[in-house]
């Protein structure tokens, strides 16, 4: 790795593994942030035989001595992170000395939930399928203009008294929508204060730290939540997240100016998986629907929901190439498809009202409900990639599989991951 400060970020619908590929590259960086998104993250990370979830944490955590930081972009649940750091803690991991919190980041809290809870039961048959995590309620505070930041807690009576308006309005919003859901606004601000001077205690300004740090020849990544199609401006909107989970958040969301960003890693799985409501194109029919989730352990991380799978869209992957200006990718979970006889990628969509097969990922939900893909196939390899360390270990249908993923998507793969361990990576050509 040669890049100073590289983004790492989601290119399909999220979970494509990138707590996986940001634990192996935090080894060579000194800093790992994330920019944007809250505890509806679920990334997992492997080291030895544990297993370690993590929500809000940036994944550089389980190397010691890495700075983690929460940038201004992240809707801070504080309840969750001490739930989050005791955990780490509790299993030997030094978290709490090199977590920071950006004084700009907004605080999501508990009536957020009961927002997003009440919200969903609104929205009946329309759900959008969210983590429940109060993410969408809290981005709305802070858009609006009525969100509490964490510096906001300094003055104990700022806090208290932010605290209280945010509550009473939560209160009166759930009451207009017709939920029987409140918040009670004394414990609340109770529970708050407790934590308030362990959360002082996390206070930084991220962007002046990472700033500094890459003056002084230190090396960064800024590590995405959710993936491309889940962005706010980007995604399948509605189906989305609250936030700009591509690279134009990262910069933005710790602090830094968008010229010290200088390599974006788009990462990807080998297929292609969604949780949660919304267009997924090359879902497969059933039984191979479940017969690639049980191969691939499908189930959110987050809430444990199974999660639908489909075919490698390269449609999706060129659109998230173009709008996270891609420099690479990691293609993760190849040994997943080891036992398939044959493979299929995505190269277009036909819709109806155009006579060619289209290329472009539509912005039209209409459209992309009735996209039916056009597919290429490909024999499977058939044999275990998990051992693979190089390219040349790689079967030769599996590199290509892969040759051809980097063609459809003009992007070159830079990591091939081959399982959940840390030494099951493969980096190509660099
Ligand atoms: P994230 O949200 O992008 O970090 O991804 P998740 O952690 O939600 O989901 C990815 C899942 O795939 C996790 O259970 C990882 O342990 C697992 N995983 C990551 N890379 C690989 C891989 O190369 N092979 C296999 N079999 N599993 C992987
Ligand atoms: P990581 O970082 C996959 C999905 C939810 C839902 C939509 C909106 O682990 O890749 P939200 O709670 O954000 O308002 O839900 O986004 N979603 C994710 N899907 N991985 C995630 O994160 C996700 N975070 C949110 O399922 O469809
Ligand atoms: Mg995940």
């Amino acid at each position: 790795m040669t890049n100073r400060c590289m983004v790492i970020v989601g290119s399909q619908w999220g979970d494509e593994g990138k707590g996986k590929i940001v634990d192996v590259l935090a080894e060579e960086v000194d800093i790992v942030a994330r920019y944007q998104g809250g505890a509806n993250a679920g990334h997992t990370v492997h080291v030895g035989t544990e297993e370690f979830i993590l929500h809000q944490i940036p994944s550089g955590i389980l190397h010691s001595g890495r700075r983690c930081l929460l940038g201004n972009g992240v809707v801070v649940d504080p309840f969750q992170l001490f739930e989050e750091m005791s955990e780490l803690i509790a299993r030997g991991i030094d978290a709490e000395p090199r977590v920071g919190v950006s004084s700009r980041a907004h605080l999501l809290l508990p009536y957020h939930k009961l927002l997003d809870r009440a919200a969903e039961l609104g929205r009946g048959e329309k759900k959008i399928g969210t983590t429940g995590r109060g993410i969408g309620p809290a981005y709305e505070d802070k858009v609006a203009r009525q969100g509490i930041r964490v510096g906001d807690l300094r003055s104990e009576t700022r806090a208290q008294a932010l605290l209280r308006a945010g509550a009473e309005r939560a209160n009166l919003r759930l009451a207009s929508i017709g939920s029987e859901l409140r918040v009670d606004v004394d414990g609340l601000i109770g529970e708050v204060m407790d934590i308030r001077p362990r959360l002082l205690g996390l206070m930084v300004d991220t962007g002046q730290v990472i700033d500094e740090a890459l003056v002084a020849g230190q090396r960064v990544l800024l590590e995405g939540a959710q993936g491309a199609l889940l962005d706010v401006d980007h995604g399948t909107y509605p189906y989305v997240t609250s936030s700009n989970t591509t690279a134009g958040g990262a910069a933005l969301g710790v602090g830094v100016g968008p010229t010290r960003v200088d390599a974006v890693v788009g990462v990807v799985k080998a297929y292609t998986t969604r949780v949660g409501e919304g267009p997924l194109p090359t879902e497969l029919a059933s039984p191979l629907q479940e017969q690639v989730r049980e191969l691939g352990g499908e189930y959110g991380a987050t809430t444990g929901r199974p999660r639908r799978c489909g075919w490698f869209d390269a449609v999706v992957v060129r659109f998230a190439r173009r709008v996270n200006g891609l420099t690479g990718l990691a293609v993760t979970k190849l040994d997943v498809l080891d036992t398939l006889p044959e493979i299929r990628i995505a190269t277009g969509y036909q819709v109806s009202g155009e006579a060619e097969e289209i290329t472009n990922f539509p912005a039209d939900l209409e459209q992309l409900a009735e996209a039916v893909p056009v597919y290429e196939t490909m024999p499977g390899w058939q044999t275990s990639t998990q051992d693979a360390r190089r390219w040349e270990d790689l079967p030769e249908a599996a590199r290509a599989y892969l040759r051809r993923i980097e063609e459809l998507t003009g992007t070159p793969i830079w990591y091939v991951s081959v399982g959940t361990r840390r030494d099951q990576i493969i980096p190509v050509g660099r």
